[in-house]
């Protein structure tokens, strides 16, 4: 695929169809995407793919934390006030999305959001991104987010769909008990993958992005 139709294609997916996606395939995403820059090439990222009894087994675990109202506790904690521009972004973002999905008569409410999200969409396969407790988040956490775009990106360019997802890591004390070789570790997202239900408004509602003159500043 042309470059710029993967940059510009790939969008956040989040209604799957159920089939597996097979283990040489996530192999093969995942071993273009450690490509991705890192500092001082440590490439200090981990990833943990999930499919079959062990993601239901998340999924009950993670479901089971939601219904108990246990507090949300993500490793890398969110920006609690975000600058106006960043939130008239978000605000046009839900906007969209409400639209779509009310006019598809499905519900816009945060409860069936996180429903929804607790479900992983129905992706047959999530993959966990994290870093060794040791090491300084800023960067570590930077160098991550380079191998999860390309990791999207890798997918996308096999006709997958991903969506890179903070809320369903947020209870990070389960998957260091789950994941093997997870102790010690701090998650940063996590990615959901699968292929794409084509038409689903959940997948189809409208993004933008900022114009280049709110995000550039030319120096010469
Ligand atoms: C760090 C990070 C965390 C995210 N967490 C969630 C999430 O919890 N739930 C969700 O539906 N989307 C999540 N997203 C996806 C963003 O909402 C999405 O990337 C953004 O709206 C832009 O849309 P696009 O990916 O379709 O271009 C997250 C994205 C990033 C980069």
């Amino acid at each position: 695929m042309q470059f710029e139709s993967v940059i510009r294609g790939r969008r956040s997916i989040r209604a799957y169809e159920a089939d597996e996606v097979p283990e040489e395939l996530i192999r093969e995403i995942l071993g273009e995407a450690r490509w991705a820059p890192s500092w001082r090439n440590t490439q200090a990222w981990n990833v943990w793919v999930l499919r079959g009894a062990a993601l239901q087994n998340y999924k009950d675990e993670f479901r089971a934390a939601v219904e108990r109202d246990d507090p949300a506790a993500l490793d890398l904690p969110a920006t609690a006030e975000w600058p106006q521009a960043c939130s008239a972004r978000t605000a046009a973002l839900m906007k969209s999305r409400s639209a779509t999905l009310a006019a598809a008569g499905e519900p816009t409410d945060p409860a069936a959001a996180l429903a929804r999200m607790a479900d992983l969409f129905g992706a047959p396969c999530l993959l966990v991104f994290g870093f060794d407790d040791c090491l300084a988040e800023a960067y570590a956490g930077f160098d991550c987010g380079a191998f999860v775009q390309s990791v999207c990106l890798a997918a996308y360019d096999r006709g997958l769909g991903t969506c890179i997802v903070a809320t369903v890591i947020r209870y990070p004390d389960i998957l260091r008990r789950l994941l093997p070789g997870a102790d010690g570790m701090r998650f940063v997202v996590s990615v959901t993958l699968g292929r794409p239900v084509a038409d689903s408004p959940a997948n189809t509602f409208e993004r933008s992005r900022a114009d280049l003159d709110e995000l550039v500043t030319w120096v010469s």
